[in-house]
């Protein structure tokens, strides 16, 4: 029988990714989602899941559920027996975490604790943690692996990452039956190739290639580079960008690793490669064939001049490695942005 894989937060950028991929490798996935940064479809379904639906032409199991609600979280295990948990929910907004820690930490730290409290009362012991490269904060060397010391970022955001992490590890040293993989994210952009699912920011883009996305489209008149004055080669600041597929087809070797009954690993997803700012509004331009005005502004607070990965750990434990380069990704991101110039939402 086909194993059924809760996974939260499955109707975003990532999570929808992460549903495809679970599709296609044979999993019975069964989301649950708060609508937070997902739009509601022509039915019970978010958009992004229905869209999935018409690509994989299989049905996906959804309920609308808050991760903080424990009786909900109760209900739902008491009516699907999961293999294991992929536990993306949260809240992502760096900025927003500042102006508001209380929520961030409610949300995030509380709606993780109700998560594994309710899998413990019902024996499943196996979860894939959706972290971040933030938690390394300020590069001491790169490239980063996985022993470079952590706890150093400076937001509510990337200390709730940080928080959790501690809290999976400190659960897997005291029960030894428990199993959990902490994937720390580097830079996820891109799109499924069909063009039908990608990532959709509410309001206006935190993140960089959303952002160049919306200027190449038309949707915002240019970008504002946050520097030109970091020790990196043309000044502007370098991230391990890598495409969203490969991240979500590392969740699925993650699980197979806890089948193993690995106790509590950590894993770095980048490619290794590191890009700056204006390296990626290149390969924009080269992608869409459009050209993307810019201006040079100050730095944002809180930024690193370079972070990029090390990656080889996940290749040699999980045998994953990211398969798509820097055009692939900027092509998908461009026809994702192309057919759905608004996102999911209709205007
Ligand atoms: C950001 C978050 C990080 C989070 C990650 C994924 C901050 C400080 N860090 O990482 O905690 O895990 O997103 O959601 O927000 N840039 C511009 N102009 C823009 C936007 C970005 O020049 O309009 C630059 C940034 O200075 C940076 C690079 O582009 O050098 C990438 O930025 P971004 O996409 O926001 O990712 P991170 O800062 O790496």
């Amino acid at each position: 029988m086909a194993e059924k894989i809760l996974v939260t937060g499955g109707a975003g950028y990532i999570g929808s990714h992460c549903v495809l991929e679970l599709l296609e490798a044979g999993y019975v996935p069964v989301v649950i989602d708060n609508f937070h940064n997902a739009i509601r479809g022509s039915d019970a379904l978010p958009e992004s899941l229905r869209r999935v639906e018409q690509i994989v032409h299989r049905p996906v199991l959804f309920q609308e559920l808050d991760i903080t609600d424990g009786a909900a979280l109760q209900e739902l295990f008491r009516k699907h027996q999961f293999s294991a948990v992929l536990h993306l929910a949260g809240l992502k907004a760096v900025g927003e975490s500042v102006q508001k820690p209380l929520e961030y930490y409610r949300v995030n730290l509380t709606g993780t604790i109700r998560l594994l409290e309710t899998m413990q009362a019902h024996g499943v012991k196996n979860i894939v943690f959706s972290s971040s490269a933030t938690v390394y904060g300020d590069p001491k060397y790169l490239p980063l692996d996985e022993n470079h010391p952590v706890g150093g970022c400076t937001n509510p955001y990337g200390k709730s990452k940080f928080f959790i992490e501690e809290m999976i590890r400190d659960l897997c040293k005291a029960e030894r039956d428990w199993n959990a993989v902490l994937l720390r994210y580097f830079n996820p952009i891109g799109a499924h190739e069909s063009g039908m699912i990608g990532e959709d920011p509410q309001g206006i883009p935190n993140n960089l290639m959303p952002y160049v996305a919306q200027v190449a489209v038309g949707r915002r008149e240019f970008l504002s580079v946050f520097g030109n004055d970091y020790k990196t080669d043309d000044g502007t600041g370098v991230r391990d960008y890598i495409h969203v597929v490969d991240l979500a087809k590392g969740h699925v070797a993650a699980l197979k690793k806890l089948k193993e009954n690995c106790g509590c690993k950590i894993y770095n997803l980048g490619t290794g490669t590191g890009y700056s700012v204006l390296q990626m509004v290149q390969a924009m331009e080269k992608a869409s064939g459009r050209e993307i005005k810019y201006k040079v502004t100050a730095r944002r607070e809180g930024d690193v001049a370079s972070c990029y990965a090390d990656p080889a750990l996940a290749e040699r434990e999980l045998g994953w490695k990211a398969a798509f380069g820097l055009d692939k990704m900027c092509e998908d991101l461009w026809r994702w942005q192309l057919q759905n110039p608004t996102g999911f939402s209709k205007n």
